[in-house]
């Protein structure tokens, strides 16, 4: 049987990219450069699959001028933010995505950061990196203890959760906002919140960990970070389009929030130039599911969606 032609967009795992070649008749971005509103257009003529990465935009604009030839995109990420979905199903095109495999991994990226913004960890590294480490006293970089303190999850999902099971073994007292109400055994005794206003009220410390849709675009913004107690850190490992960065800036600057620990920004690549003057906020690279692990299991994940689809068979991660 001829094998499916595959496009795999950016550098993926090497087991992942062995696994493809094997099965299909697939073509590697090995330049690893985001692919164009071009080279998707022009690929969506010569392969029956995409597996493409949050790097890829496929909007209505672009997905309107795709040819019939292209069947399934196979997205190797769980937000699917770059996709419009309704384009791309209106074109008879399934679409997938990676949930699960990357719960621990971001949920990890995130205790890591808020440790870190709690903690003073980027002006604690550069003073020591750069020899200006020369006085020591009670009173330096006093930060704000994690162990104990009320931790605020919005998006109670596989990530937020994963993230409360290992904030749990900080001893913090867990709140969530989440569309409905988890059952009991999901909850683990989480504090359920109806509004995400009262959930701010009790977040020393918040961490986001849902989608962005046009639902969620700037959901923290000036008015919501004014309800967080004063000196509250704030975590994003979800998107960037959750968070209002100006108003960021100026909750910062008015000692709102002491701390921001992010790995998503509103630019991608590249961040937000205004950040780097400020010590208090600890960035990473939207690096939050980049372990060897997840990113074989992401790669695997995909492709078990498009051995699915092309068998026949309701790929496990349809949207
Ligand atoms: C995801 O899977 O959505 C991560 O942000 C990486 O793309």
């Amino acid at each position: 049987m001829t094998k499916k032609r595959l496009w795999i967009t950016r550098r993926l795992s090497d087991a992942t990219l062995e696994r493809a070649s094997r099965d299909y008749d697939v073509v590697i971005n090995h330049a690893d450069l985001p692919g164009t509103a071009e080279q998707l257009i022009a690929a969506s003529a010569e392969f029956d699959a995409i597996i493409p990465c949050h790097s890829e935009h496929f909007s209505a604009e672009v997905v309107a001028q795709f040819a019939p030839r292209l069947k399934i995109v196979a997205n190797h990420s769980v937000g699917v933010d770059h996709c419009d979905l309704p384009a791309l199903k209106g074109r008879g095109i399934a679409v997938t995505n990676t949930p699960d495999v990357l719960s621990d991994a971001t949920a990890e990226l995130a205790m890591l950061l808020m440790l870190g913004a709690a903690r003073h960890a980027v002006a604690g590294d550069r003073i020591v990196r750069t020899g200006g480490w020369d006085s020591w006293s009670p009173a330096f970089m006093v930060g704000k203890q994690v162990t104990g303190a009320r931790l605020g999850i919005i998006g109670m999902g596989r990530v937020g959760r994963a993230f409360a099971a290992k904030a749990r073994g900080f001893d913090m007292e867990i709140h969530y906002y989440n569309r409905s109400e988890l059952p009991p055994g999901q909850a683990q005794g989480a504090t359920y919140h109806a509004t995400v206003e009262s959930l701010l009220g009790v977040a020393d410390f918040l961490s986001l960990h849902c989608p962005a849709t046009p639902d969620t675009t700037d959901l923290m913004n000036a008015d919501r970070f004014a309800l967080l107690p004063e000196g509250a850190v704030i975590v994003n490992t979800a998107r960037g389009a959750l968070v209002d960065e100006d108003a960021l800036l100026d909750a910062l600057a008015k000692g709102q929030i002491a701390a921001a620990g992010l790995d998503c920004f509103k630019t991608e690549p590249g961040g937000n130039p205004a950040f780097a003057d400020h010590d208090n906020i600890f960035m990473l690279p939207h690096i939050g599911s980049a372990t060897r692990k997840t990113r074989d299991a992401m790669g695997f994940r995909a492709l078990d969606n498009l051995d699915a689809f092309f068998a026949g068979k309701t790929p496990g991660d349809l949207l």
